[in-house]
């Protein structure tokens, strides 16, 4: 089977077809998943709760997401390999492109930002200089402490035409993928309908054309709180391949997320 690109994804759009996207930090894992069949993997700064056991992603630096996506590229062999920016590695557009600049040279071959319109300039910026983005919406996590907590956004009309509007903004500067995380289905929908380049979704319900989990919580080993958009695979399959291979026909299928994995 030939390489995942942002041209296979943007045709399975066109075509209706779900694809599944799951964060990775290590060659193992990462070669499981791709072995499996799933589209993407993410090298999430989420490595700050569920590999360093922060309470938040902020402490997470670029040291730790160019190690991480070094060993992710090299167990990878047909996803997609998308890297996060971590929180304040892309405050202008030239710092920006000197971090994507060493995300990229370790393997990724697409970097993730979390915010609105006010990061248009970074996302031509770095798409000039060769780096394809993928933006991040809604619940952004490095924005938590702005938020007041991890919340939906997007719940009252005001806020949601504020996130469709920028999204389409976003799509203009350039991004070619878009994560939505914690937004209420209707929103997810709208943005998933009006925009050219595939959603990605995560707690954002069936309507998105990608959805993406945090591994930890497909295989239920997520310590304390456990997002309510977040499935257990393994619990019902007991082993870790088996596990992976459900998610992904669940998200083909359009079976999961499900009503009770959804915000209204
Ligand atoms: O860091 C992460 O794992 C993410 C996904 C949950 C989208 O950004
Ligand atoms: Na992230």
């Amino acid at each position: 089977m030939s390489k995942t690109t942002i041209s296979t994804l943007l045709k399975m759009k066109q075509d209706g077809q779900k694809f599944t996207a799951i964060t990775a930090y290590d060659a193992s894992f990462a070669k499981l998943f791709d072995d499996e069949g799933a589209q993407v993997l993410l090298i999430g700064d989420s490595l700050g709760m569920v590999l360093q056991g922060g309470d938040d992603t902020l402490a997470v630096t670029m040291d730790d997401m160019v190690y991480h996506t070094r060993c992710v590229a090299r167990g990878a062999n047909q996803a997609l390999v998308i890297a996060d920016l971590p929180f304040m590695s892309y405050a202008t557009p030239d710092q920006a492109c000197q971090n994507a600049a060493r995300l990229m040279a370790a393997g990724a071959r697409m970097v993730k930002l979390e915010g609105g319109d006010w990061l248009c300039d970074t996302v031509r910026q770095l798409t000039r200089n060769g780096v394809p983005v993928c933006g991040h919406m809604g619940l952004t996590p490095q924005s938590v402490h702005v938020f007041g907590g991890f919340k939906v956004q997007g719940r009252d009309e005001f806020q949601a035409q504020e996130i469709y509007r920028q999204a389409l903004a976003l799509q203009e500067a350039g991004i070619q993928l878009l994560v939505l995380e914690c937004v209420p289905v209707a929103l997810a929908e709208r943005i998933s309908k009006a925009l050219r380049i595939p959603v990605i979704g995560i707690g954002a319900g069936p309507v998105t054309d990608g959805q993406v989990l945090v591994m930890h919580d497909a295989f239920g080993i997520t310590s304390g709180y456990t997002p309510k958009f977040t499935k257990n695979f393994l619990a019902e399959t007991g082993e870790l391949r088996a596990a992976v291979r459900l998610y992904i026909k669940e998200v083909a299928e359009g079976t999961f997320p499900g009503p009770e994995h959804c915000f209204n």
